[in-house]
């Protein structure tokens, strides 16, 4: 079974994928269908029209991986399918599919934890991941630390109490004018910004918390374009209102850094702290959010000075696909585990 292919559905969020992996690592296709256009205009994911959009494109995702990958549907040993956690209208179109292929080709079924799925991804075309390692998985919908022992054995450590990392790049990017999806526009322009020109708060940093909080942080930057409300005394002057208009390219770059800055530096105290209380050999990132150059940076002087290895995803896994789907559902095909046709998809998980 160690060079067996399995075929694997994402429909999670916004992007229909599939992908067929070989041994739980060698990709031999990945197809991905993104739906960035349509919820462009509204700044971010609509769940109705998410869930349209993955219908349209589910079975011609499925065909161009398959026909990618050479691999004919008799020779597959398993179909995975993430169903959980995620859009419950757009993870049933997937679950839908996974489950329709596995009975009409008699193969079993895998189900997969989308989270979980984004710690593996940087196994994907590389070498096995020396465990136990701590992971911080970061996307538009998700924050999290996890303590790993093998890539189906994870631990939740901590988590995001309100706003995910992703969410608040994609909400701040809105605030700057910057476009959607935001962690790239903000990446961008940070480059040419001073991440030290405005001072952000950074939260939930106190005792040996390893969870997280972005919203009072998206707060501070929505304070700092457009004026913090009731802050006049009786018989003041109206103050000038501020608003982005009021700000030059040179000072959306340093807020877009500053906040950045922001974001990573907690990142980094709370991947710390978890890669100790982990005893961690390596570090793992994931998510839409491991594609961000200031964190990658950060994380591997964090590892140097650690004495671990940091592992991160080729950029093309760290958003979501469906490679490191089909990818870890090899390792629950081996351990034994398959799923029936009763299969559940959960909107959300907390473990
Ligand atoms: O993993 P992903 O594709 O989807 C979810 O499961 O949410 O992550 C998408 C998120 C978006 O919020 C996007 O703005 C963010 O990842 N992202 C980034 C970068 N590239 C994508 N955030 C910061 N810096 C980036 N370079
Ligand atoms: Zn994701």
């Amino acid at each position: 079974m160690s060079g067996a292919a399995v075929l694997g559905i994402e429909t999670s969020c916004d992007e229909t994928a599939c992908a067929v992996v070989a041994g739980g690592q060698h990709v031999l296709a990945s197809a991905v269908a993104s739906q960035i256009d349509l919820h462009a205009r509204y700044g971010g994911v609509v769940p109705e029209i998410a869930s349209r959009a993955h219908i349209e494109a589910i079975n011609s995702i499925i065909e161009r991986a398959l026909d990618e990958s050479g691999v004919a549907p008799a020779d597959l040993d398993g179909v995975a399918v993430t169903h959980e956690p995620g859009l419950i209208g757009s993870l049933l179109i997937g679950l839908t599919a996974a489950k329709t292929l596995a009975w009409a080709w008699g193969k079993p079924l895998v189900g997969v934890n989308h989270v979980y799925a984004h710690a593996y991804a940087a196994a994907l075309d590389a070498e096995p991941i020396d465990y136990p390692a701590a992971a911080l998985i970061c996307s538009g919908g998700h924050t999290a630390l996890y303590r790993c022992d093998s890539p189906t054995e994870l631990a939740l450590l901590g988590s995001t109490i309100d706003d995910a990392a992703g969410e608040a790049f994609d909400k701040v990017a809105s605030i700057l004018g910057l476009g959607y999806p935001g962690g790239p526009a903000i990446d961008q322009a940070a480059r040419d910004g001073d991440p030290a020109a405005v001072r952000f708060p950074r939260t939930l940093l106190k005792g040996q918390s390893l969870d997280f909080s972005f919203s009072g942080l998206k707060t501070a930057v929505l304070y700092h374009v457009r004026g913090v409300p009731g802050r006049r005394r009786k018989g003041e002057a109206e103050p000038k209102k501020r608003g982005l208009e009021s700000f030059n390219r040179q000072e959306i770059a340093d807020i877009a850094a500053s906040f950045q800055a922001a974001v990573v530096d907690v990142l980094r105290i709370k991947l710390r702290r978890a890669a100790k209380h982990v005893g961690a050999r390596t570090l793992i990132l994931g998510g839409g959010v491991s594609a961000n150059t200031a964190l990658r940076a950060v994380a591997a002087a964090l590892a140097e000075r650690l004495g671990c290895t940091l592992r991160m995803p080729a950029m093309e896994y760290c958003v979501d696909n469906a490679a490191m789907t089909a990818g870890l559902a090899w390792h629950y095909l081996r351990a034994g585990h398959t799923d029936g046709l009763d299969l559940a998809a959960h909107a959300t998980v907390r473990r």
